[in-house]
């Protein structure tokens, strides 16, 4: 995984800390502790699905209960991949094996993975927003982790939670994708700035 960019961090690189004088190295150290970015992005460059199945690996042991990943981009851009990856690392060793089919027509799909109850949601075919209440999307969230495609059928997502976008580069056959993480709220921005990816 190349080409990490922090775009809007506070987080000073290490060279341009170094650069500053004691007391401006202290002031920017107060102000990161004061005032916590609320959003956070980072972009990766996927050169192919074994990167984006690797970045499910690195995403799988952040979730915890009551989170929710909004999954976007164009049909075939690796939604259902990665989100794949991600249910399948929640299973451990031999995960791979576990069958993850995309949601796409039953709109949602459940796993009890040792730790957490994920629920994978694809909203695509979604018609009327008032089923939305049958799929008991609030429930998922109170008893798990919501992986959801396509959030923008639903009108509304969760204050917290984390974005992902992932855009097809190059020629539509081509296999690099970059994806577009953006963290909402202080426990995501903590989790995602820890993340060595
Ligand atoms: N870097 C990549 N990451 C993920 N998938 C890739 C990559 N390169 C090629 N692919 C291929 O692209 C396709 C991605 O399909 P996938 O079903 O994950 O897309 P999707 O975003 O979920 O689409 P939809 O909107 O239809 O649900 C798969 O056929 C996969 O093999
Ligand atoms: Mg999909």
């Amino acid at each position: 995984m190349a080409a990490l960019v922090r775009e809007n961090s506070r987080f000073l690189p290490p060279q341009m800390a170094d650069k500053l004088t004691f007391p401006a190295r202290f002031a920017s150290m107060r102000a990161m502790k004061d005032n916590m970015p609320e959003t956070l992005t980072i972009s990766l460059s996927l050169a192919d699905e074994t990167a984006t199945r690797a970045l499910g690996r690195r995403l799988a042991p952040l979730l915890a209960l009551g989170d929710f990943v909004a999954l976007t981009g164009d049909l075939g851009a690796g939604k259902t991949a990665l989100a794949r990856a991600i249910i399948q690392a929640r299973y451990g060793a031999g995960g791979e094996d576990e069958d993850v089919p995309s949601p796409t027509f039953t709109l949602i799909q459940t796993y009890e993975t040792p730790d957490l109850l994920i629920t994978h949601a694809d909203l695509y075919r979604l018609d009327e927003p008032e089923d939305l209440r049958e799929l008991g999307l609030g429930e998922a969230l109170d008893e798990g982790t919501v992986l959801m495609e396509w959030p923008d059928r639903m009108g509304v997502a969760p204050a917290n939670r984390l974005d992902i976008v992932l855009s097809l580069e190059g020629a539509p056959a081509a296999t690099a994708r970059v994806a577009r993480l953006t963290a909402h709220g202080p426990s995501w921005v903590r989790r995602l700035n820890a993340l060595k990816l």
